[in-house]
């Protein structure tokens, strides 16, 4: 069977304010998307596709496939707008697979052990999102920001990648998303869920699989690479 990862790396990263977008900021002294890569190359996975921006295909084939020596990167291609709009693009530029794992490219404390437990999953369950229980409590607003409902905090989790589908289904969830033009998406079971109506299985990821999105988590990041990686 084969097993496919999309790894995610064609946002432009608004919320980092830092002048070159934040997958390709030094971490370590390497590009920070590196690191899910070498997490994916040593995995189980059979082949990797690196989605990026149409402006930075030949830097990544260059400076990070070629000079680190990728060799389960078979593709690199353009993403979107949006990040839905570039899992789409990854989707479709994979030929033939069984199951393939979508990965934000701003995950670099991805293990192993986080890949071959989604793989297991996914084999038995069609989909499969990693994620964590929530520590703090969690409560929905109004829009006029008073406090209205609180969830029990062991059933709210927070959602990290991979998310791992089965491969036919999540494309033809994409087709419909797309051609539904409905960008109110943010993750990618959520298309199962809306197009599909398919159960999604939780599994658990770690406290350290942080995706990173702000200046103060690039700081955080570096502390956990010289204690954990
Ligand atoms: N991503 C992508 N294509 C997009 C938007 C996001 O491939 N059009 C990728 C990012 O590169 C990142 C992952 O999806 O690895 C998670 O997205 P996010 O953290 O939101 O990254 P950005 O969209 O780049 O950041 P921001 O929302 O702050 O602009
Ligand atoms: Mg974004």
């Amino acid at each position: 069977e084969k097993i496919v990862a999309l790894v995610l790396a064609a946002g432009t990263g608004k919320r980092m304010q830092s002048s070159t977008a934040k997958q390709y900021m030094l971490l370590g002294g390497k590009p920070l998307v590196c690191y899910a890569l070498e997490a994916f190359e040593r995995s189980p996975v059979d082949e990797v596709i690196l989605v990026t921006g149409e402006k930075e295909i030949d830097y990544c084939k260059n400076d990070i496939v070629k000079k680190y020596g990728y060799q389960k990167v078979t593709r690199v291609v353009a993403g979107g707008k949006e990040r839905y709009h570039s899992v789409y693009q990854g989707l479709k530029a994979i030929g033939q697979a069984d199951y393939v794992l979508i990965h934000d490219g701003a995950r670099p404390f991805v293990t192993e052990d986080i890949i071959c437990r989604s793989i297991d999953t996914v084999k038995k369950e069609k989909a499969c999102v990693v994620g964590m229980p929530v520590k703090d409590t969690i409560k929905i607003a109004t829009e006029d920001t008073y406090a209205s409902v609180t969830p029990d905090r062991r059933l709210v989790w927070m959602i990290q990648t991979p998310q791992a589908f089965s491969y036919p289904e999540i494309l033809q969830a994409y087709e419909k998303i797309i051609a539904d033009g409905d960008d109110s998406v943010t993750d990618d079971a959520m298309v199962l869920e809306h197009a599909a109506h398919m159960p999604v299985k939780l599994i658990e990821g770690s406290y350290h699989n942080i995706k990173i999105t702000t200046p103060e988590d690039m700081k955080i990041a570096e502390m956990f690479l010289k204690e954990y990686f």
